[in-house]
């Protein structure tokens, strides 16, 4: 891939001085992205579970200004969450174990979905549940809220199946996606694990059963043990690896459904920190892309995504970002 340094700007190019190439270098590019019935003006938006429900960065930062905030998971009744130490540093990562913390769907509605609309912000709900039932009913709950979307976390364990997670099968995730969808009329997006032999198979599941699109990837299964003591570090023993170490999973991952189905919206996620990590991820096929661990280090790191993502893109040439879109070679 060329870095950013060996890459001619449009202006400076002695094939393109057209007035248009000239143009586009100086109009910002237009970032706005379509996936299916929903549009956002950027594609930036928030990784479930790294942001709460952003009222913690709205003192520095004005969220309103992210294409959409996907909130925390929340689940029918609160969770307290695992057992401390819930997150601990790795080479280019990070591994945690908060076990889906959360105030409950109830909690959600009443205090953090209101407060999200009145700061004008585009909210995305996400829930996760151990049965069937449970994302029926917490559909029930969200049906005809002020939410863009529904993105339903499917990588939990389903209790009903001796605990297999529901996106390790295409049936399970048929059965919860299906009932959240006949339930509910916003898009749906089925949040998936690369923790399967073939996630294309899984995302076209999802979508047969009526998802809008699906949210790639959630974290993948990890775990530390301290050598000296041979204790787990995690109190949760095993934990979701996320950040850098992923981030090229996450693009095959996004890569494979793409090419299993172009027409199929992804939300793509998994390490992305800079502007190049973001159009990496449009050209593996995703449309919109979602900042995760990187808020942790760097709470500004969606806004400044935000920020330099239309001149970046102007100043290669390119008018659109959704023009990149897929646009890979040599896959
Ligand atoms: C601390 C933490 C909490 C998370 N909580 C959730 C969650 O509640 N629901 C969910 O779908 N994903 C959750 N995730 C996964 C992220 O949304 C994202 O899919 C994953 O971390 C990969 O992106 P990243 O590398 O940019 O963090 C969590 C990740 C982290 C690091």
């Amino acid at each position: 891939m060329s870095k950013p340094s060996q890459i001619v700007r449009v202006r400076a190019a002695p094939d393109r001085a057209g007035a248009e190439a000239v143009e586009s270098a100086e109009a910002p590019a237009d970032c706005s992205v379509r996936l299916g019935r929903l549009e956002l003006p950027t594609p930036i938006v928030t990784a479930s579970g790294c942001f709460a429900s952003g009222r913690e960065i709205d003192r520095f930062f004005d969220i309103s200004r992210l294409g959409a905030v996907v909130a925390k998971s929340v689940t029918l009744e609160p969770r307290s969450g695992l057992p401390t130490p819930r997150m601990v540093e790795t080479e280019r990562g990070m591994l945690n174990a908060i076990g889906l913390q959360n105030p409950g769907v109830d909690a959600w509605l009443a205090d953090d979905l209101p407060w999200l609309v009145d700061r004008g912000v585009r909210p995305i709900a996400s829930i996760a549940g151990s049965t069937v039932r449970e994302y029926r009913q917490l559909a029930e709950k969200l049906r005809g809220q002020p939410i863009a979307a529904v993105e339903a976390n499917i990588s939990c364990p389903n209790v009903e199946d001796r605990g297999t997670i529901f996106a390790c099968r295409p049936e399970a995730t048929a059965e919860a996606i299906g009932q959240v969808t006949r339930l509910l009329g916003v898009p749906v997006f089925a949040k998936l694990t690369p923790d399967v032999g073939d996630i294309a198979e899984i995302a076209l599941a999802a979508r047969d059963a009526g998802a809008a699109g699906v949210s790639l990837i959630n974290t993948l299964l990890g775990m530390a043990i301290d050598p000296e003591t041979g204790e787990t570090v995690l109190g949760g023993g095993t934990g979701g690896l996320s950040g850098p170490a992923i981030k090229p999973v996450a693009v095959a991952a996004i890569h494979s459904v793409h090419r299993a189905d172009p027409d199929l919206p992804v939300i793509g996620m998994g390490g992305v920190r800079t502007v190049e990590d973001v159009v990496e991820f449009v050209r593996a096929g995703a449309s919109a892309v979602a900042v995760g661990t990187a808020t942790f280090a760097d709470p500004a790191a969606a806004f400044r995504l935000v920020e330099q993502l239309p001149r970046w893109l102007a100043d290669r040439g390119h008018a659109r970002l959704c023009d990149l879109r897929g646009q890979v070679s040599g896959a």
